[in-house]
């Protein structure tokens, strides 16, 4: 499926200035991880990014997964002693987010990934960020809707909000 490397790659200039006005598109983490070192290493975006059941969300390798490479690789870097202290408090390191939806939306990774929508679709060219920021408007309404009408997906209110025009009308 082709289809999906043809949207055009959104440019890092250019920011969401959509929904997440409150939050920076590139918010400082507490380790200063790189895609791109990492994408170096022929890493697929899946051996850090599962997908649980139901689907609905994408998690973060915890830190005792980092360190199965990182017990012996940077082990004098000050942001590797930091991650091995996570690890060893067995603590999720706490990642500042960058894409986020309003829990009134209903939103799912794995119809996405099951219709063959790949990543960098929805979240640009990952693999080639030093720095993750958010780089796309797919958190907006119209974000979303413009990717369904280009692809035939659904377009009513109700598939990705519940009830009809009276509930929407008061929500925030
Ligand atoms: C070696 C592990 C690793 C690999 C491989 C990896 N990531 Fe990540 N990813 C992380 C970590 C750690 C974070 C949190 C820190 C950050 O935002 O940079 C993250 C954050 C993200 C986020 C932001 C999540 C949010 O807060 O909204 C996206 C999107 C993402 N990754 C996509 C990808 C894609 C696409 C690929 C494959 C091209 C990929 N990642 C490969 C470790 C990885
Ligand atoms: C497959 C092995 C592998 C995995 C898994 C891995 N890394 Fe790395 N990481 C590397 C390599 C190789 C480098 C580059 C080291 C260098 O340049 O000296 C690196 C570099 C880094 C650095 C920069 C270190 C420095 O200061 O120079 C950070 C921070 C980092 N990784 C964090 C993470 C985190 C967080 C995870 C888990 C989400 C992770 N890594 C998973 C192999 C890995
Ligand atoms: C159709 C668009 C789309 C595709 C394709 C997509 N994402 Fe996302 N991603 C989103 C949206 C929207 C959010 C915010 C979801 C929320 O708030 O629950 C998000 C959030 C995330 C997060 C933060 C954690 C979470 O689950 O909310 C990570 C990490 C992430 N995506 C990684 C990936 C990776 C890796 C892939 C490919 C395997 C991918 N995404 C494919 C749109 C997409
Ligand atoms: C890059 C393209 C793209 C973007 C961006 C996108 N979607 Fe989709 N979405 C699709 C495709 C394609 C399908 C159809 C999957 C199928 O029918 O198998 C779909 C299906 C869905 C469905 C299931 C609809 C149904 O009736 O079965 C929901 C819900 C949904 N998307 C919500 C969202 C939300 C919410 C956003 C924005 C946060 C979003 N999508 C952004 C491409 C996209
Ligand atoms: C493909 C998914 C999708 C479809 C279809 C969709 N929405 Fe939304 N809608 C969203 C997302 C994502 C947000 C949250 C982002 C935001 O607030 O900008 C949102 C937010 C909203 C809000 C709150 C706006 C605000 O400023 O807080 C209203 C009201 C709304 N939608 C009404 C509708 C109506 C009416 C329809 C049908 C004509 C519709 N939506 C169809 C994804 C969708």
């Amino acid at each position: 499926m082709g289809l999906w490397a043809q949207q055009p790659a959104p440019s890092p200039d250019k920011p969401d200035q959509g929904t997440s006005k409150a939050q920076p598109a590139a918010p400082h983490q507490p380790i200063p991880f790189s895609h791109k070192t990492h994408a170096a290493l022929d890493l697929k975006c899946e051996t850090c990014h599962g997908n649980p059941d139901p689907g609905d969300n994408i998690t973060i390798a915890d830190p005792a997964t980092c360190m199965t490479c990182h017990e012996s690789v940077a082990t004098d870097s000050p942001a590797i002693k930091k991650l091995a202290e996570y690890a060893q408090a067995h603590k999720a390191v706490p990642w500042v987010r960058i894409y986020s939806v309003p829990d009134f939306v209903y939103w799912s990774h794995r119809t996405h990934l099951q219709a063959d929508v790949r990543c960098q679709a929805c979240h640009g060219q990952v693999e080639q960020m030093d720095v993750t920021a958010r780089v796309t408007n797919v958190t907006t309404m119209a974000g979303c809707v413009e990717c369904h009408q280009q692809h035939n997906a659904n377009t009513g209110c109700s598939a990705c909000h519940e009830g009809a025009s009276a509930e929407l009308r008061r929500m925030p």
